[in-house]
């Protein structure tokens, strides 16, 4: 399985949330690889010092470092230009694309979405940083992009000092500490909201896959190698 975590706004927790479904596969055993391919390497910076479970790698070194993976995440950089995303979505069998309450982040995954319905690859927004003493506007902001016929997953990430621990560090939110090196005590409702979208995103893969199967597009299909042809 494909998968890019993608969107056009800056700070939106695009790898953030790359490390973390990354992270809660492989802890599933099930072989995982992250592509790092935004110009900043920020995941690859996250991975570092190689206490991830999981190998991170820059976009050039891709195609030999995934030759063995189960499932691939891509991690997207902010502001791609057309043909950028062109190719990351075309690359993809499932696209996540992380969005806060803010409205300026709403406004680019609707915008997002509106380009990503010509191709026939399955997507959903995933509210991220979501501040837990302000649950309307969680609410609101899940209303608004349903309103646009945008799929939502039902977890949500919630805001938490933990995650900003967990990346000082070069680890998953589940072993955040402090700078006294105290575990976070609200370290685990970020996994867990990780863990839920991950389980999220395999039913709606699968759901989609079930669909194509009663469908015979034309066009290359990359997993079978081979032209699919009408009929
Ligand atoms: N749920 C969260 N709660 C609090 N802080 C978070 C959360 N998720 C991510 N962060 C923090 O927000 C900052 C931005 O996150 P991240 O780098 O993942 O965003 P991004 O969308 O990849 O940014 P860029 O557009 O620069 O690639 C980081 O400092 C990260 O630790
Ligand atoms: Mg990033």
């Amino acid at each position: 399985m494909f998968i890019t975590v993608f969107g056009q706004k800056g700070g939106v927790a695009k790898t953030c949330s790359s490390i973390h479904i990354a992270a809660c596969w492989s802890y599933q055993q099930k072989r995982v690889v992250l592509v790092d391919s935004d110009c900043n390497r920020s995941a690859t910076a996250y991975g570092a010092r190689e206490l991830l479970p999981f190998p991170v790698v820059p976009i050039e070194a891709a195609a030999k470092a995934t030759r063995l993976a189960e499932i691939v995440i891509t991690d997207g950089q902010a502001s791609s230009n057309e043909d950028e995303i062109k190719n990351l979505v075309e690359g993809a069998d499932f696209i996540l694309l992380p969005t806060t309450t803010q409205s300026r982040s709403i406004e680019l995954t609707v915008e997002m979405s509106q380009m990503l319905r010509k191709y026939r690859v399955p997507f959903a927004a995933l509210l991220v940083k979501v501040d837990a003493r302000k649950e309307a506007a969680a609410e609101q902001a899940m209303e608004l992009l349903q309103a646009f016929d945008i799929k939502v997953l039902d977890s949500q990430i919630p805001l938490l000092s933990a995650f900003e621990q967990a990346e000082t560090e070069g680890v998953t939110v589940d072993q955040a500490v402090d700078k006294r090196g105290r575990a976070n005590p609200r370290r685990m409702t970020g996994w867990s909201a990780y863990c839920a979208a991950c389980k999220e995103i395999e039913d709606l893969f699968e759901e989609h896959q079930k669909l194509r199967k009663n469908q015979s597009p034309i066009g290359w299909d990359f997993t079978r190698m081979e032209h699919r042809v009408a009929g």
